[in-house]
This record gives structure tokens, sequence and C-alpha cells, in this order.
């Protein structure tokens, strides 16, 4: 399901797109739109906060009868564009993606694609019989360095793959920020870490293992530091009235207050005011009131902060994941694959392979030319791929032009489900081997 640039680019008209969930995004999404006027034009809005539909309604000049607080009404009225994108709470996907599917929209639908292995097959099911596109928001699959890992494997330079090793450093502040203050910080309100932050890794794993199927698979993990014991002696409920936040790496007051009294106002400080644009008043009152200025040792986070998930595939190859909270870099990746031929090493920017023949290394990148906002806040510019990949495919009635689309998808997001159950459960999960299970 590979492209090239040239044929992501193709243009031939204007796709008319609805955007579900106005936050961030689908507001990063939405910039395509700004970029290229001629290839996307952003022709609805619905999201239940005013601010976040006002501002994507001035940012693409909705006409007011195509603003909504709800999706629900969309999609009572005539199809009246031809794609959706899906940037709703986990919680929040499968409702509109096979809803808007059976009226005939092609779909952007951000991952995890739903919260059950169950929705997740419903929705397929759904665009399948509705003949429409899906693209899950599986961004890694769009970065070019690592489409060049893939690229590199199946042209042969490292022989057989034999073992794949992959970690997600997901960042100290970033981990407090979403997953121990933030949106995800509770399975009953989102979805499990694995899911919510390490689908994308898993689904790397079975990209590179190249349609091989999973046998079997282990996971173990839990939560770690952040919990009351761990809270220091003098503590208090909240950063801003903390006697003991100077030492305190995860103190609210760093990670967003000096930010902003720094200049700073895009992530994680864009995210904190539901309301209203981030300054020093609005951040202050959001650490005074909200959830982002809670102690981290006080919160109702449930999800695993370290897991480890080992996996088989057929004919031997192996598969080690691990996803660490406490880490200086920010989500990016690190991997070694290993091949009968050589070893192939990637530390977040370039590749590397050693070649056992020659004992000679060579480097490898991939030009990354997304541009304006994308590069900075997109996933390096892998958003900006997606987005491109995706308004190509519609533009252009070419699924092919998708990576991310619906079976290697669902594939890959049943394996996170089965892993999670091999966590929760203790044991080796055997992959779609019901009577193993
Ligand atoms: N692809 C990636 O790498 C990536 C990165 C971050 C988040 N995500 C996923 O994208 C999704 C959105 O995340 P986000 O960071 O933009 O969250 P967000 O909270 O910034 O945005 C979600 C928006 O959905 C709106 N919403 C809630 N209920 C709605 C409804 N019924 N109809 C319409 N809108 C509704 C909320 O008001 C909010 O504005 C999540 O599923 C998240 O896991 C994917």
């Amino acid at each position: 399901m590979g492209q090239t640039s040239s044929q992501a680019d193709r243009m031939t008209c204007c796709v008319r797109v609805i955007v579900v969930g106005a936050g961030s995004r689908g507001e990063i999404y939405s910039q395509f739109a700004s970029i290229h006027p001629e290839r996307m034009k952003v022709v609805a809005v619905a999201d239940p906060r005013k601010f976040a539909r006002t501002k994507l309604q001035q940012q693409h000049n909705i006409v007011d009868e195509n603003i909504f607080e709800d999706w629900h009404s969309i999609v009572e009225r005539e199809k009246f564009a031809d794609a959706v994108l899906i940037c709703t709470p986990d919680r929040l996907h499968k409702e509109p993606a096979v809803a808007f599917a059976k009226k005939g929209y092609h779909v952007l639908l951000e991952k995890p694609m739903a919260t059950t292995a169950e929705d997740c097959t419903v929705i397929v099911e759904a665009c399948i019989q509705s003949g429409v596109m899906l693209s899950v928001g599986h961004v890694l699959r769009y970065d070019p360095v690592i489409h060049k890992i893939k690229e590199l494997i199946d042209a042969g330079v490292i022989g057989d793959v034999i073992h794949i090793q992959h970690l997600e450093p997901v960042g100290f502040y970033h981990f407090a920020h979403s997953f121990v203050r933030g949106n995800w910080r509770n399975e009953e309100e989102s979805s499990f870490v694995l899911l919510a932050k390490s689908c994308h890794d898993i689904d790397l794993i079975h990209h590179w293992a190249g349609g091989r199927r999973c046998v079997k698979m282990s996971s173990f993990g839990s939560v770690s530091h952040f919990s009351k014991e761990n809270k220091p002696a003098g503590a208090a409920h909240r950063c801003l009235d903390c006697s003991v936040e100077a030492a305190c790496p995860y103190s609210a007051r760093k990670i967003y207050l000096d930010r902003v009294k720094q200049g700073h106002t895009g992530w994680p400080v864009s995210v904190i005011c539901p309301s209203s644009f981030p300054d020093i008043e609005s951040v202050s009152e959001a650490l005074r009131t909200g959830p982002y200025g809670r102690c981290v040792y006080e919160c109702d986070n449930d999800v695993c902060s370290n897991q480890v998930v080992n996996m088989e595939f057929e004919g031997g190859l192996t598969a080690a994941f691990s996803m660490v909270a406490f880490t200086e870099e920010i989500c990016q990746r690190k991997t070694t694959v290993y091949g009968s031929k050589g070893e192939l090493s990637y530390d977040g920017h370039g590749i590397q392979v050693f070649d056992f023949l020659t004992q000679k290394s060579t480097k490898h990148t991939a030009h990354n030319n997304a541009p304006g906002h994308f590069g900075m806040s997109g996933h390096g510019g892998a958003d900006y791929h997606l987005i491109n990949a995706f308004i190509s495919a519609v533009a252009n009635n070419d699924p092919s032009l998708i990576r991310s689309g619906p079976e290697e998808t669902l594939l890959s997001h049943l394996l996170v489900f089965e892993a999670e159950r091999s966590r929760l459960e203790s044991r080796v999960v055997y992959c779609g081997d019901t009577s193993q299970n």
C-alpha cells in the first residue's frame, strides 16, 4: 500500500470534509485546507465545545448552518460532503464512524479505531459494506524515515528478519500530562495505554513482520511511581499551592506555567484551557481549578506507566516491545531489526544498516518535506503525509494511497487487545486460537 510523494500529491478535485471533534487532532488535520485550499475544504464542524467549533469555523469560513454541537444532526441530513475526519475522544469513535460510513462518507478515523475488538471489527465491516475508504490515524506509517525502514527490509538489505526490538519512550512530562493528569489517564474514561498510545507501535512491528501472522504473545506492565505512596512529604493537592514543588520534575508550574511565561503556547500548554487561548492568566486558572494542576501522586490514573510485549510470528520471527514513561526523549522511538545478513538500527532520527558480509555500516535517511505548522507540531510532519494521502485517495478514488487501511489496521488492533489480555490474565495468549484461549 505504499505511495510515492508525486502520487500522493496528485490533485484532481477539491475534497469537502466534515470535522467531527475540533480539538487538537481535528485542528491539525484541518490545517491541510489552509495550505492546499484547492484540494481540501472544511465544510462543516461538530463539537460540543463552542470555543473549539468557533475557532475552526473562523479558520475555514464555514457557513453557520454547518456548525453543529453534535455529529448526529449531520448524519440526519442529506450527504453534503465527501469525507469525514473523526477526531473525537477514544470512546466516541465507533458510533460516528459507522454512521458516516453508512451515509457514504469516506472516513479518516483517529486511532485507536475503537476501545473493543468487536467495535473495531464493526467499523471495518461498515466501511467495506458501504464501499467507503477508511484511513486510521496511524501517523507513523506516513513518517518518511519509518517508511524507509520498511523499504529497506523489503529490499532484503538485512536478509530474513529474525528479531525486532522496539522502544517507545513516552517522555516524563508527556506521560504526566496525558496519562496521569490528562485525557488518557483512566481506562474507564478512555482506554488502556497499550491501545491509546502503543497501538502505533504494535502496528509498526506487525507491518515490519511483513504479513506474517502473530501466533503468540505475552505482556507485563503496571502503574509505577504515580501513586499516593510516592507522594513527597509536605506536598499539596495542587502544584500552585505546593511548598516542595521546586524539587518535583512533574510540577505543573514547570510543565505549563513556566512554558507559557516563556511565550510557548503550543502543546502541551495549548490543551489545558478548554474554552480560551492559553496565556498566563488562563493557564494559572486552569492549574488552580482544572485537572492539569493536580499533584501527580493524587490523580485517578490507572493506566500502565511501563509495559512490555513479547511476540512470536509464523516462521519463528520474534519481537520485543517496551513502552516506558520515564524517559528524556518524547516519543522518539528506537528500533533495531536483526536479520540473517545484517542489523538495521533506527535511533529516532536516522537509520544505520550494518552488513555482516562486508562488515560495513551504511546510513540512510528520508526527506520530510511537510510544510508549515505540520513540520513542528504534527508528529515530525507525519500528520501532513497522512492527511495528504487520504485527500489524494478520496480525490482520485484510489484506496491504494492509504497506508493505514481497514484490513491491516484491524489485524494490528486485534493484536493490541490480545496483548492486553495476556497482561491482565498473566499468561501467554495464542492469537486467534480459540481452543487455547
Ligand atoms: N494519531 C495520533 O498520533 C494521535 C495523537 C493524539 C490523539 N489521538 C487521538 O485522536 C482523538 C482526539 O484526540 P485530541 O487530542 O484531538 O483530543 P481533544 O480532546 O483535543 O479533542 C477531542 C474533541 O472532541 C470533542 N467532542 C467530544 N464529544 C463530541 C461529540 N459527541 N461530537 C463531536 N465532538 C465531540 C471534544 O469537545 C474535543 O474538542 C483521540 O481518540 C486520541 O486518542 C491520535
